[in-house]
């Protein structure tokens, strides 16, 4: 497969006589795809059922003959104006029950079915209009789903439908309120339709009662999202893709994924660190004009399986952005770095966003890869020599790894909605063991609790996940590797009741006399080497099969047959010794990485990317910052 680059166009933005100029400099910069259309709406519909196709056949016209591919976007992420006038309750409604406005993007409520039905008809003009249309290659549906915060809306139309999905689900109202435990504090409800959304509540919600809003919410944008390729299926063959986003994580991306055939996600390193990190001044100092060397990878590992193994960039930063608290330029080099680091990790595409910066709205300080005057700016300088580079490397495959490390979507729901402490986070806790595995060396794999067949990993990981399901535990149960679990795995059950105290994991001979979170600085020191920080569960000292205990003594690591639990949060010297032990245990090799160099492996080369400020010499070589080096292996 030949790796390819793109980049992001809005014709609509520039007078036509330019396009064809655009489009020969981004062909002779090296790109094969321009996506479009996205945010069009206004353009190809000014008024209801007035349709202006034109100016969009034109453009993909020029672009096409200039030799580019086209991936087009069905515009429904920005309903103009006279939609709102139809539909006035289409607006999504915040947490604290106020309509969001129009005058930005991403107003519309998944649960209003008005708003379906106009998305499936819009798509569908896309589709019988360009479904076959030679130029147009691809196809990206709607734009960054719950990007603003808008994947939960608590308007009347999610009101009606939340309470049809409870019906559907429960069948009868007592066996709702048996599995939410709505005896606790006379919550008992006598119908379904007196189920209101948990926002505004005196105190908190009901967890429980959380936890299905946050299930039927994000099914909305599943539901959504598969109207609109089902429209589209009708008339193309080409490829459908949705652009996820970094550590947005409040609808369940394998579930849309599943419908679609490619998974691709918006890249901004720099905007990602100021913006979306819990490391520390220190870090952010260090890392800011590279990103967070971790972060990048765990979202293209993510994404590789969200999208059944096919994956690209749709949009990358080329320089600074303007939405992030500090907006530094990258290092130079980090362009060709991030879009290197992306093709080791498998992505068929990356694409740049945007071309040109806009000089105009909301986004006239986001750099693009030609300035306003368009002129060159530094990023088409490195998309260029990575399309120079792209020449002579060969196909390099995906590495199969032996390492899977479990994201699931609803614990992130459920520990955010219960966190029993400001710093446990599931994203980060997840994060954290992907962070100390790289430090190892090691090339890992993300995959869904839900993933059928583990036989060809020797490690996996599976830290806070809420519930075991039937699957993964079967899974589990004939798995000959090393299972690393803890701490809080499997501790609720799906309706998020504790599952049964005293035995925290399936199966596991552990008597648990409680948990707690800690304090920023509270460490529980670990006389084998690190500490636990964040959160501790105290296991009784007759527990069966310690291999570990902390300072007090207290059980941290619990071993029965191949499943590794422990019972704390392990800080960095802890991880690194723990994910040790578990690598030695399977005869898996690793290396101690330098500070901000990390390591990918493909099937036939192993490729260093150099994060830190500084030159790194490693194994004899010296390796510059924004480096990347790809050896045979
Ligand atoms: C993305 C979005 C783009 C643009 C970009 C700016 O999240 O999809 O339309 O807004 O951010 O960095």
């Amino acid at each position: 497969m030949k790796r390819t680059l793109g980049t992001c166009y809005y014709p609509e933005h520039w007078p036509e006589s330019q396009w064809s100029e655009d489009a020969a400099l981004m062909k002779a910069s090296g790109l094969t795809w321009v996506r479009i259309g996205e945010f069009s709406w206004s353009k190809v519909e000014p008024t209801q059922g007035k349709l202006a196709w034109r100016w969009l056949d034109d453009a993909i016209d020029v672009l096409g003959k200039a030799g580019l591919k086209v991936v087009l976007g069905t515009p429904t992420a920005t309903p103009p104006i006279w939609m709102v006038h139809k539909w006035p309750d289409m607006l999504a409604v915040d947490e604290m029950g106020n309509p969001r406005k129009f005058g930005s993007r991403r107003h519309y409520c998944f649960s209003h079915e008005g708003y379906r039905t106009e998305s499936e008809r819009i798509a569908r003009l896309f589709g019988e209009r360009y479904g076959s249309h030679p130029y147009v290659a691809a196809w990206q549906i709607d734009n960054e789903y719950s990007c603003h915060d808008t994947t939960v809306s608590y308007s009347v139309a999610a009101r009606q439908g939340f309470q049809r999905w409870l019906e559907q689900k429960y069948l009868k109202i007592s066996t709702l309120n048996q599995a939410w435990g709505n005896v606790f504090w006379s919550m008992e409800y006598t119908a379904f339709s007196d189920i209101d959304l948990p926002n505004l509540t005196v105190t908190e919600a009901n967890p429980s009662h959380r936890l299905d809003f946050s299930r039927y919410s994000s099914d909305q944008v599943v539901g959504y999202n598969r109207v609109q390729v089902d429209v589209l299926r009708q008339f193309t063959q080409a490829p459908l893709i949705h652009n996820y986003m970094g550590r947005i994580t409040d609808f369940d991306h394998y579930k849309v994924g599943a419908d679609l055939d490619i998974a691709s996600w918006d890249s901004y390193p720099l905007g990602f660190l100021e913006d979306r990190s819990e490391e520390g001044d220190a870090w952010k100092e260090r890392f800011s004009k590279q990103g967070d060397p971790d972060f990048q990878a765990f979202h293209h590992d993510l994404y590789r399986t969200v999208g059944k193994g096919r994956w690209w960039i749709m949009e990358q930063q080329p320089g600074p952005v303007n939405w992030a608290p500090f907006n530094p330029a990258p290092l130079p080099g980090m362009v060709r770095l991030w879009s290197w680091e992306a093709f080791a990790h498998g992505a068929e595409a990356v694409c740049y966003f945007r071309w040109r910066q806009a000089p105009f709205a909301q986004e006239q300080m986001h750099t693009g890869l030609l300035k306003p005057n368009s002129q060159p700016a530094r990023g088409l300088h490195e998309a260029s020599q990575v399309s120079a580079e792209l020449e002579s490397l060969p196909e390099v495959g995906t590495f199969a790894s032996k390492i899977a490390l479990v994201f699931d979507y609803e614990s992130d729901w459920a520990w955010r909605i219960q966190p029993q402490g400001q710093s446990f986070s599931y994203f980060s806790i997840v994060l954290d063991f992907y962070r100390g595995l790289r430090r190892l060396g090691q090339s890992v794999d993300i995959i869904s609790p839900d993933t059928a067949d583990l036989d060809s990993y020797q490690v996996v990981l599976i830290p806070g996940l809420m519930t075991l399901s039937d699957t993964l535990q079967q899974q589990l149960a004939t798995f000959k590797g090393t299972i690393l679990a803890g701490p809080r795995t499997a501790s609720k059950d799906t309706h998020f009741a504790t599952s049964s105290l005293g035995a925290q994991y399936a199966g596991f001979a552990a008597s648990l006399e409680f948990v707690q979170s800690l304090r920023p600085n509270s460490l529980i020191t670990l006389p084998a080497g690190g500490a636990f920080h964040k959160w501790h569960e105290t296991y009784s000292h007759d527990t069966a099969g310690v291999v570990e205990t902390d300072s007090m003594g207290v059980p941290a690591l619990i071993c029965q047959d191949n499943i590794w639990y422990l019972a704390g949060w392990p800080d960095a010297v802890a991880m690194d010794r723990l994910l040790t032990m578990a690598l030695d245990n399977e005869g898996l090799s690793h290396q101690n990485m330098p500070v901000g160099l990390r390591v990918r492996d493909t099937e036939t080369h192993q490729f260093l990317f150099n994060y830190d400020k500084d030159p790194v010499t490693f194994d004899g070589q010296e390796i510059e910052p924004a480096g990347v080096v790809w050896k045979r292996k």
